[in-house]
């Protein structure tokens, strides 16, 4: 199958690698999706919420119990509770860490389940898209999509109640200091806009060099990727060094960017740092002040819990600048999620579905038209119709539209205009699971799992049990490559079947299709060149195949084609001719052309062009 690029599929956006974040912090959509992922687990968020309003609660009263201790009991030596106090500014910092604990552990699971479920769903979601969204998707980007901007989601699923904590503590805090004392409070206050114009001035530039990093890594991986899944060719043109000297480019712009953005964190910190050594100072100067002129209005209790609370009060709002980036690349990526859940199925089951359970009549296409892209039809007005128990072939030219007639038949697609029957009954309505128990198709590529070479040919499909599966792969003459793999029938299959010749893959596909024993069989016959040897196991194994069932193959080898009861000969999305072989023939038309152009080619496969 094509898998073609160009322009023209706009319409419906493709996932573009979009790595420059610029969004929002809040995005009410998504905010509102991921609320509803949490409803399953509102105990736990409620749960998790009290223990971050605890924790906040304590982080504000540690620094207010620590100036009450000074002044009551430490300057005003007749009260002797110090050793009380001492210990209930004890108590509270251990229910800090305790409720700290709880918020962060509780939280953690539940956004790790969401996850998990948010995986599970986009996943499954995947299987159900139609075709139409794979060819204008590239695979990369999809899995890019489930993979980092799950994992944004995650990042910020695991700061998100911190942040909320941070929030909480930040309007509490500054309650507190406006209560026990306004004037020393405005005093404090009075540096915040600094650090503001600071955190914003920092964003900014940090927002660029973080988006740089971002970018670099994705060349970095892209270029990885490339160059191990093509390590063949790599090695066979002996290209290596100079891939070795563009990787290392790419990797240094990487390096560069990585820097930057390390430059700009580490130079945050101590810039909040001396911001709130500023503040402090300014604290004691002008607390001090008041204090020596009025004792009663401030005491060095206040000045302790003052000063405490000006570190408390410049954590969170350093931890709220770091966290901006964060949030706003959990808002992109919970849209991207977003919009792949939004894709439509387009290939639905019909709700009272009619049960196929046998194959009694004929295949009939009725002016079936169809096009990938918009208005663009590569099958016009198709008629055909397939009795039970024919062999019928489809030859032409690539790109006349030959694999595509048949996926329709397997609702890869479903016609634009026209409709295809099967004994009467519209495709459209005939069950997913009848339907794929009646009709197999074997692509024009063979494709295999990395599983057992049984998992291979069984496909799920429970009904097979491993009688069938051997008895299949001794039909199409499998059996023996099998059983001379390491393993046998439990050999894992590498990637794409790389420890696999061409053909042998093809023959583990074939033996896929039989074992199922389908009414109906597809092929899709390769084109690939394979060696003498292979080529007469597989012709023996389509002749075995195709026996006693109707069947519809594209056939490239002559013997394939001269031995089907009716031959379609298409061009351009149409059915230009149509007979038996001698029919053809006689009548002297395109498919005679064909035949004689391939009889002077060597190997029995017609060569269309
Ligand atoms: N996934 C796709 N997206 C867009 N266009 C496609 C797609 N697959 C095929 N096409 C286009 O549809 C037309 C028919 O393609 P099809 O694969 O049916 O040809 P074919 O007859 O099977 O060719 P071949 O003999 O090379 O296998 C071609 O013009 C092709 O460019
Ligand atoms: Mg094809």
């Amino acid at each position: 199958m094509m898998f073609g690029g160009g322009g023209g599929w706009r319409r419906h956006g493709r996932l573009d690698e979009e790595d420059d974040i610029n969004g929002n912090i809040y995005d009410k959509e998504v905010v509102k999706t991921l609320l509803n992922m949490f409803k399953p687990y509102w105990k736990s968020g409620v749960f998790s919420l009290i223990a971050m309003l605890l924790y906040s609660g304590t982080v504000i009263a540690i620094p207010w119990l620590v100036g009450r201790a000074i002044d009551n009991h430490v300057n005003n030596p007749q009260n002797s509770n110090l050793n009380s106090m001492v210990l209930l500014i004890i108590i509270v910092a251990a229910f800090q860490f305790v409720t700290n604990q709880m918020q962060i552990r509780v939280m953690a699971r539940v956004s790790q389940n969401v996850l998990y479920s948010l995986r599970v769903n986009l996943f499954s979601h995947l299987q159900k898209l139609p075709m139409s969204f794979f060819n204008r998707n590239q695979v990369g980007r999809v899995m890019s999509r489930i993979q980092n901007d799950v994992q944004q989601l995650q990042e910020f699923l695991s700061i998100m109640l911190i942040t909320l904590g941070d929030f909480v503590s930040l309007v509490g805090i500054m309650a507190v200091m406006l209560g026990m004392n306004w004037k020393l409070a405005l005093v404090t206050f009075s540096v915040l806009p600094t650090v503001v114009v600071l955190l914003i001035f920092w964003q900014k530039k940090a927002r660029g060099a973080f988006n740089q990093t971002r970018r670099t890594i994705a060349g970095v991986n892209a270029g990885l990727e490339e160059n191990i899944s093509g390590i063949r060719v790599v090695q066979s043109l002996n290209r290596g060094n100079a891939n070795v000297k563009k990787f290392r480019q790419i990797n240094n712009a990487n390096l560069d960017a990585n820097l930057k953005a390390g430059q700009l964190t580490s130079a945050l910190f101590p810039s909040v740092e001396m911001i709130s050594a500023v503040s402090l100072a300014l604290v004691i100067l002008v607390g001090g002040l008041i204090a020596l002129s009025d004792p009663d209005q401030i005491t060095a209790g206040y000045l302790v819990a003052f000063s405490l609370y000006i570190y408390r009060l410049f954590e969170p709002v350093r931890n709220l600048a770091m966290q901006y980036g964060s949030l706003q690349r959990a808002m992109i990526a919970g849209r991207r999620i977003m919009e792949i859940l939004a894709e439509k199925p387009e290939i639905i089951e019909s709700v009272n579905a009619f049960e196929l359970n046998t194959f009694d009549n004929n295949i009939e296409y009725k002016k079936v038209s169809f096009g990938y892209i918009n208005n663009e039809m590569v099958l016009k007005d198709i008629d055909l119709k397939i009795q039970k128990g024919q062999k019928v072939a489809f030859v032409g030219e690539t790109g006349a539209g030959k694999t595509t007639l048949v996926s329709l038949l397997v609702r890869l697609y479903d016609p634009k205009k026209g409709k295809i029957l099967l004994d009467g009954h519209d495709l459209r309505e005939i069950s997913f699971e009848s339907l794929s128990s009646c009709i197999s198709m074997v692509p024009q590529e063979p494709f295999l799992f990395s599983e057992t070479v049984n998992e291979n040919i069984r496909y799920n499909r429970l009904g097979i049990n491993e009688g069938k599966i051997v008895e299949a792969a001794k039909l199409v003459g499998a059996d023996q490559f099998i059983r001379d793999l390491p393993d046998g029938y439990k050999t894992k299959i590498a990637e794409n079947g790389r420890n696999l010749s061409v053909g042998q893959r093809q023959l583990i596909s074939f033996a896929r299709a039989l074992a199922s024993d389908p009414k109906i069989l597809i092929l899709d016959e390769a084109t690939a060149n394979i060696d003498t040897e292979s080529e007469m196991l597989i012709q023996d194994a389509i002749d075995k195949l195709l026996k006693q069932r109707t069947s519809l193959v594209i056939a490239h080898r002559l013997s394939t084609v001269r031995n089907s009861d009716w031959i379609y000969v298409m061009n351009a999305g149409c059915v230009i001719e149509q007979g038996t072989h001698e029919n053809l023939l006689s009548m002297k038309g395109k498919y005679s052309e064909m035949i004689a152009y391939s009889e002077r080619g060597a190997k029995g496969v017609i060569l269309y062009n």
